[in-house]
């Protein structure tokens, strides 16, 4: 199973970023502890970030053939991109939104995501732990589709 995570704007900054809502581990501490998990459980996973929106999209597209699923952070991207959306929409590759903090408990543009509508499901408030959620629901989502298939 392949699986594409995708990091929008600012990620990037990860560590030093707003540590009181981002936590203090750098994207590249959540790739690492997210490639040992993927091993775990024989996933390869590769990991992916851009501050341009476009270049997301041209990864959602790319991404078609080569991946079974998607976790995506698409940070600000969340709450104004329709380029995103319907690069989902154009692909149909199951996806899953994460984000670190709880979009939900913030300001209230924050509580409003164009993205997942089109993913399978969204999670979101457990700072890095809310990669290997998003780890765990699209592997399991995949799973059990694929048996769905068989019978
Ligand atoms: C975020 C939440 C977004 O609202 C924000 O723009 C981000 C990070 C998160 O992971 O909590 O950049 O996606």
């Amino acid at each position: 199973m392949k699986i594409l995570f995708l990091n929008g704007p600012n990620l990037n900054l990860l560590g030093t970023r707003e540590p009181d809502k981002y936590g203090t581990a750098t994207l590249k501490d959540i790739e690492n502890y997210i490639k040992e998990e993927a091993k775990k459980i024989h996933t390869e996973i590769s990991f992916y970030q851009s501050n341009i929106e476009g270049e997301l999209v041209n990864e959602i597209q790319a991404a078609k053939g080569i991946y079974d699923g998607i976790v995506i952070n698409p940070a600000a991207y969340t709450h104004t991109s329709v380029a995103i959306r319907d690069a989902f929409l154009a692909v149909q590759i199951p996806a899953v939104e994460i984000h670190l903090s709880n979009i939900h408990k913030r300001e209230e543009f924050r509580k409003n995501s164009l993205i997942a509508p089109v993913c399978i499901g969204q999670i979101c408030g457990f700072g890095a732990g809310s990669y290997k959620l998003g780890l765990i629901a699209i592997t399991d989502y995949l799973i059990e589709s694929a048996k769905k298939s068989q019978s």
